[in-house]
């Protein structure tokens, strides 16, 4: 977002201008800034790197095919990500499908369907072998006992977690290779979101460098993501810079002593398009009271749960007061529990009907939004060119009747 003469912009547009034509709550995103992240990421490395956006991070599928146009892979979690895209325009074997104890069968629709799957347990790489293995690779997402990332909710690396082969059972995934002739073309690593140390990535490549003489069919090394961004001005981040030197030096290492000829894959999400999105709500009433001023806004952690399921951190920027006076607020939501985005916030001061951005909201936002206290879901416009287009239209009630059949009990 950029502040000119006392306005907001996106991507050239007044945001004045996207709130008369498409009302709010609206979530916007600008695809320039989009590929702008792609560039800078692509630029840091020394090596061909292929770029698999983590399509849960923003679905939308006009958002796919303008990245997927500018060079991106996907990176699916579920057979409707893959279906997604598809439809988007990925060919099959663009596809990385990483699914955690999603049903077998999906595993097996993706691999038929020519897309690179991935598999995080014994039992289904068992399976997948016995099934498929004679004539369909696979790759292994091991867990690396790295304990990295922000919340404990977005960090799947440790050994507790849920996610990957642990590094002790390579030696039943060797037996099972051996039993079925199973071909590993890949090894993935993905220890969490949020990682602002490139240390973490470098302790990624040190277990490939490790286990890789055990998978000689292996390709391509799968660093995963988690490349945190700023959410705030003085936010630690990610040095893209520095990982794209590190991991293409490593990756160079690592194939001048094997002797082997590896691909470089990544998978980003919020890096890609979480600075490139803004909620944009309208307060509907500033209310004080003894303790503090609350703003309430026409939107809430039914579109936006960030702040509320991680305690994360999301600026607030007034755009209908650019230059106003800076007074101290909560901002709020209009559902019926605690749904703080910000607590004790500078502002400039806010007025009933003012337009409030919340910043960083093109990841993890719409994706994460829900229909709780009845709510539609808010549209989504994605700027490109200095032209505004809607790609996702607001729910009404209907939508959430339909598929309601009333049934007469
Ligand atoms: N690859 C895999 C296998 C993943 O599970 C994820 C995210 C990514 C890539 C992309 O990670 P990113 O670049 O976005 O950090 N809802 C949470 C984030 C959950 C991430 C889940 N996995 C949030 O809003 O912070």
């Amino acid at each position: 977002m950029e502040i000119k003469n006392q306005q907001a912009y996106v991507g050239g547009i007044p945001v004045q201008e996207l709130v008369q034509r498409f009302g709010t709550p609206l979530y916007v995103y600008d695809g320039q800034a989009m590929v702008q992240q792609l560039e800078q990421l692509r630029a840091a490395f020394a090596v061909p790197l292929r770029i698999k956006y983590a399509v849960k991070a923003l679905p939308n599928i006009t958002v796919l095919k303008w990245l997927r146009r500018h060079g991106a892979e996907a990176d699916a979690v579920s057979i409707q990500e893959v279906q997604l895209a598809l439809r988007a325009g990925f060919r099959p074997d663009e596809i990385m499908f990483s699914p955690n104890c999603a049903p077998f069968y999906e595993l097996a629709e993706a691999a038929q369907l020519g897309v690179q799957v991935n598999i995080d347990n014994l039992p289904f790489l068992e399976r997948f072998a016995e099934q498929l293995g004679r004539s369909v690779p696979c790759s292994i997402r091991i867990n690396p006992h790295i304990r990295a990332g922000g919340h404990e909710k977005i960090s799947v690396g440790h050994s507790d977690s849920k996610f990957g082969i642990p590094l002790q059972q390579l030696e039943d995934v060797k037996k099972i290779v051996g039993r079925f002739n199973l071909t590993i073309n890949g090894l993935h690593i993905h220890t969490g979101s949020d990682i602002a140390e490139v240390r973490v990535y470098e302790q990624m490549a040190d277990i490939f460098f490790s286990v890789i003489d055990d998978f000689k069919q292996v390709r391509f090394l799968d660093f995963g993501s988690g490349f945190k961004v700023p959410y705030r001005k003085d936010d630690k981040a990610l040095s893209i810079h520095k990982l794209g030197a590190t991991l293409s030096r490593r990756l160079a290492e690592i194939s001048l002593q094997k002797n082997r000829r590896l691909e470089l894959w990544v998978e980003p999400g919020k890096f890609l398009v979480s600075g490139a999105g803004w909620l944009l709500a309208t307060c509907t009433v500033v209310k004080e009271t003894p303790s503090r001023t609350f703003a309430g806004l026409n939107t809430g952690l039914n579109h936006l749960i960030r702040p509320m399921m991680y305690g994360a951190y999301h600026d607030i920027v007034n755009v209908s007061n650019i230059s106003g006076p800076q007074r101290t607020y909560t901002v709020v939501g209009y559902i019926c529990e605690t749904d703080t985005f910000g607590e004790d916030r500078l502002l400039n001061e806010v007025r009933e009907g003012d337009i409030l951005a919340i910043c960083n909201a093109g990841a993890y936002g719409h994706a994460m939004a829900s229909n709780y206290n009845s709510r539609p879901r808010p549209a989504e416009v994605l700027v490109v060119n200095q032209k505004a287009s809607l790609v996702r239209v607001a729910e009404s009630l209907d939508d959430l009747l339909d598929g309601q059949p009333e049934v007469d009990l």
